[in-house]
């Protein structure tokens, strides 16, 4: 779907991320908000929904950015004489779920697979593709995570863009605006399609667990596929598993900062009705959210590596830098030089988790880095 205006003899095509009828554009920024999986599972009701909504617009995190209140997998009941998918016990009616969600100005998401069933072995969208996309815009839905999961059983992993892209036109038919997420785990490059067929952001790797080695594997993994991202597309490298419990502070500010420096969505996925001070100011910190959602839309990079230690960069839309100082090991100084940053001489450093100015420095800056920690800054001339 696009727009064309013609100026002289020059027609200029916007290729769209906005809906059928040329509404305000979906994702602009990486997507914010919350989903059930990574600490309800399956466990999941609607009353977890309607409390993660509850929380969202009381605790500050709406005011920070998080939007979208997403029901992963384990919703679905099956389907009714119509062929209509339906919601399971613990669901009820989907459609005063999402006008719950709505009432308190967020977003609402949903769960399918194109295959016949979910990841978990509910109801998937296959052969109702139309027809399911058609509920969830009766329902109010806003944003669709779609799983490949069971789809190998019918579909060759060769046409999984066609597969893709059937759900998507499906969404643009119905004229409601809808998040398109691509969770296929990085098959085929997704990154190098996910856009053509509609996709919002594509997940780029497997599950994320919550410990330092799954977290961190899948983050600095994402080195090199920052050419693929950009405003209103991104690559997902999965869900925040912050206040989950299983990794130390250290380690979850890790995960927010390289989240962050990837432009990459930030869905939630504790259980915000019990969120301790620590884990709140991790999640609800203005300035390290704005260095994700800086509207410059660049993928941060990795410019320098030795060992386990790691410095990361992302250019932001102010002219100034956003940096990222890791180690994947113990204690250790960590430093990054200006010139990687495209900076010379003398230079200003803001600690963002901090949020205190360093002062000025000369060609380079040092942090002492804790062991699997990370030390965030924004330098500028
Ligand atoms: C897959 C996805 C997860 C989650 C589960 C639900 O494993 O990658 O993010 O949605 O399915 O069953």
């Amino acid at each position: 779907m696009g727009m064309r205006i013609l100026v002289g003899s020059f027609t200029l095509v916007f290729i769209s991320m906005c809906s059928a009828q040329g509404q305000s554009p979906v994702a602009a920024t990486p997507p914010m908000g919350w989903n059930s999986w990574n600490h309800f599972a399956c466990r999941v009701t609607a009353n977890d929904v309607h409390g993660a909504a509850t929380a969202i617009s009381s605790n500050g995190m709406k005011e920070a950015g998080y939007l979208y209140v997403n029901v992963d997998d384990c919703w679905q009941g099956g389907r009714d004489e119509q062929g209509r998918i339906v919601p399971n016990k613990n669901f009820g009616d989907m459609k005063a779920l999402a006008d719950y969600v709505h009432s308190k100005g967020l977003k609402f998401g949903i769960y399918s697979s194109p295959g016949p069933e979910t990841c978990a072995g509910f109801t998937g969208s296959y052969q109702h593709e139309e027809q399911d996309a058609q509920t969830y815009a009766e329902w109010g839905v806003d944003y669709l995570k779609y799983d490949w999961c069971s789809a190998s059983q019918v579909y060759p992993v060769s046409e999984i863009r066609e597969v893709y892209e059937k759900m998507h036109r499906a969404l643009q038919k119905t004229g409601r605006p809808m998040v398109f997420s691509l969770c296929e785990y990085g098959w085929d490059l997704v990154w190098r399609w996910g856009k053509d067929v509609g996709g919002n952001l594509w997940r780029t790797t497997g599950d994320i667990q919550d410990r330092y080695e799954s977290m961190s594997n899948i983050g600095f993994g994402q080195a090199g596929l920052e050419a693929f991202a950009g405003p209103g597309h991104s690559n997902d490298p999965d869900m925040l598993e912050i206040g989950n419990g299983g990794m130390r502070h250290d380690e979850y500010v890790t995960h927010m900062t390289l989240w962050c420096l990837l432009a990459a969505p930030l869905l939630a996925g504790n259980d915000l009705t019990r969120v301790t001070p620590e884990d709140s100011a991790i999640l609800l910190n203005k300035e390290v959210i704005a260095v994700d959602q800086d509207t410059k839309g660049v993928q941060g990079h990795r410019v320098w590596a030795e060992g386990p230690l790691e410095v990361w960069a992302k250019p932001l839309a102010d002219g100034s830098v956003a940096v990222g100082l890791f180690s994947r090991a113990g204690p250790f100084p960590v430093k990054v030089n200006f010139k990687d940053l495209g900076f010379t001489g003398s230079v200003h450093v803001r600690d963002l988790w901090a949020r205190k100015d360093l002062g000025s420095f000369e060609n380079e800056f040092t942090a002492q880095v804790q062991r699997h920690g990370a030390v965030m800054v924004r330098v500028w001339k």
